[in-house]
């Protein structure tokens, strides 16, 4: 989609009009460039209560003169960024062949930060995933291009925001594709090469791909135990962006499980399927480096994806190994299934070797978060409150919740009462197994240095397994993969 930011002025394509319920009248809007038989029509409308602005209302009117869309908001007290993000989304989602590809948006009712998050909005939802769509010849999809007509003093700033989320957004549009990719063609050497085509012509990134060979090689045992049961073998692909641009940058470390079926511990076959989107974690990982390229960010990232498939077969890892992981730390696999918190052992500790100033992981970890918090929020577990709290609060101003969950003692003492290593990879019980996992990752975040009373690098753990796909209440997305968290990461790098 293209979005070009003006004052009122002429009317091209579709007129979209937004109104609240306690302004709605035809007085409620500019006139500049609107055909005045077409105004006679809004106002007959209005005054027959034909229309009422009730959010989430849409009424097409359509002569001679042109097309117009009224569209309700609701009343004006209840609106935030939020509700404009989803109003942007929802013209985007809603409109039909008949509005054409070519829309003027008449935002005089908001303010500058409701219309950039309504435009943000638009810009998320002109998202299709139809890759392995057989296409007819006359189905040729046309780029919709949204002309946003606001108040004089707010273009400047409008198009800057603009910009801004279109930037972002080809870092969520690429973590969604990834994320809906299916699995017979991404697999973890893929999204490797995937990677170093990404990195190939930009000059301030290095993409560094760690094979399976040499994982064994560098004592990678978790990546490798998960991976070693599929022909398909596992990597680790490391993303460096801005590379010469300071020491202590921040690390992200993505899940990428490209399919889980469980291992021997098998899955049952209702929805497996879904575990395609297993690989969410890197993603998110690889939309947020595009993000923060795109957007032009100097400073120096980061990100770690930890690649496998989990499959059964005769060289696949089972319950009762005892795999030694890259930190020196041994686990007994007591459940193939628990395995993202294997692969994401070692990419912790890989993480902790560049002395970042904050860890950050993101993985499609457990069906226990899904219990507690639906597709509505991501759970987080964080030894570092501040770096707790810019999470959260990103999460707020971009409508991609983040909900904090306890790192608990109780939980740490579980997973480490192997009798015979120094962890398992599952509770006694099935309790509280978000917890368990994020208590289990926490032994792989390194300490700040060498001293013995060294307080541990600052990290916290985000579990999507709720809100990487299936979320029907994010309006950016029709369905499948989400790419969430692009966008809360990217605010929080840059803006806080
Ligand atoms: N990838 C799954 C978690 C998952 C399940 C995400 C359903 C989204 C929907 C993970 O690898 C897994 O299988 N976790 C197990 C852990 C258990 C064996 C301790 C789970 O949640 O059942
Ligand atoms: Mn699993
Ligand atoms: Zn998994």
């Amino acid at each position: 989609m293209e979005v070009k930011v003006d004052g009122y002025g002429n009317v091209a394509g579709t007129l979209v009009l937004p109104m609240f319920e306690d302004e709605c009248s035809s007085e409620g809007f500019d006139h500049f460039g609107v055909h005045r038989n077409l105004l006679n029509m809004i106002e007959h409308v209005i005054d027959a209560g034909d229309f009422r602005a009730k959010e989430g209302s849409s009424l097409t009117i359509h002569n001679l003169e042109g097309k117009v869309i009224l569209v309700g908001l609701g009343k004006s007290a209840d609106f935030d960024d939020d509700a404009a993000r989803n109003a942007g989304a929802s013209l985007v989602a809603k409109r039909g062949k008949q509005h054409g590809c070519e829309f003027t948006a008449r935002l005089s009712c908001m303010n500058s930060s409701q219309a950039a998050a309504y435009l943000e909005g638009a810009i998320l939802r002109d998202y299709s995933y139809d890759k392995y769509k057989t296409k007819d010849d006359d189905d040729e999809d046309e780029d919709l291009v949204l002309h946003a007509q606001v108040a004089t003093e707010n273009i400047d700033l409008l198009i800057t925001a603009t910009g801004t989320a279109t930037q972002v957004a080809t870092g969520v549009h690429l973590a969604r594709d990834l994320g809906n990719a299916p699995p017979n063609h991404l697999y973890p050497m893929a999204y490797a090469q995937e990677a170093n085509n990404w990195a190939k012509e930009k000059s301030n990134v290095d993409v560094k791909i760690i094979s399976y060979e040499a994982a064994v090689e560098l004592g990678m045992g978790g990546l490798c135990a998960v991976g070693m049961g599929s022909d398909r073998k596992p990597c680790m692909v490391i993303f460096d962006l801005n590379p010469d641009a300071g020491n202590q940058p921040p690390v992200i470390v993505g899940k990428g499980i490209t399919f889980d079926t469980g291992g021997i511990s098998i899955k049952p076959s209702s929805s497996m399927d879904e575990m395609k989107y297993d690989m969410h974690g890197s993603a998110t990982v690889f939309g947020l480096m595009q993000a923060l390229w795109a957007s032009g960010h100097e400073k120096r990232i980061i990100a770690i994806s930890c690649m496998a498939e989990n499959m059964p077969s005769s060289n696949a890892q089972r319950p009762g190994d005892i795999i030694t992981t890259l930190s020196g730390k041994t686990i007994e696999v007591l459940n193939t299934d628990a395995e993202g918190r294997l692969v994401l052992a070692d990419g912790l500790w890989k993480a902790g070797e560049y002395n970042p100033s904050w860890i950050v992981d993101l993985a499609t970890l457990t069906g226990a978060i899904v219990v507690a918090l639906g597709h509505e929020a991501t759970g987080m577990w964080s030894n570092d409150d501040d770096l707790a709290k810019r999470l959260r609060v990103s999460g707020d101003a971009c409508g991609e919740l983040i909900w904090q969950m306890p790192l608990l003692p109780a939980f740490e003492k579980e997973m480490k009462s192997s009798k015979i290593a120094d962890l398992q990879n599952i509770g006694p019980t099935r309790w509280g197994g978000s917890n368990g996992a994020a208590a289990f990752l926490k032994q792989f975040v390194q300490k700040q240095s060498d001293d013995e009373d060294a307080k541990q690098i600052p990290w916290a753990h985000l579990d999507i397994a709720g809100t990487a796909w299936g979320a029907k209440t994010n309006k950016m997305v029709a369905h499948g993969a989400t790419g969430i968290h692009v966008r809360a990461l990217h605010h929080m790098i840059t803006k806080q």
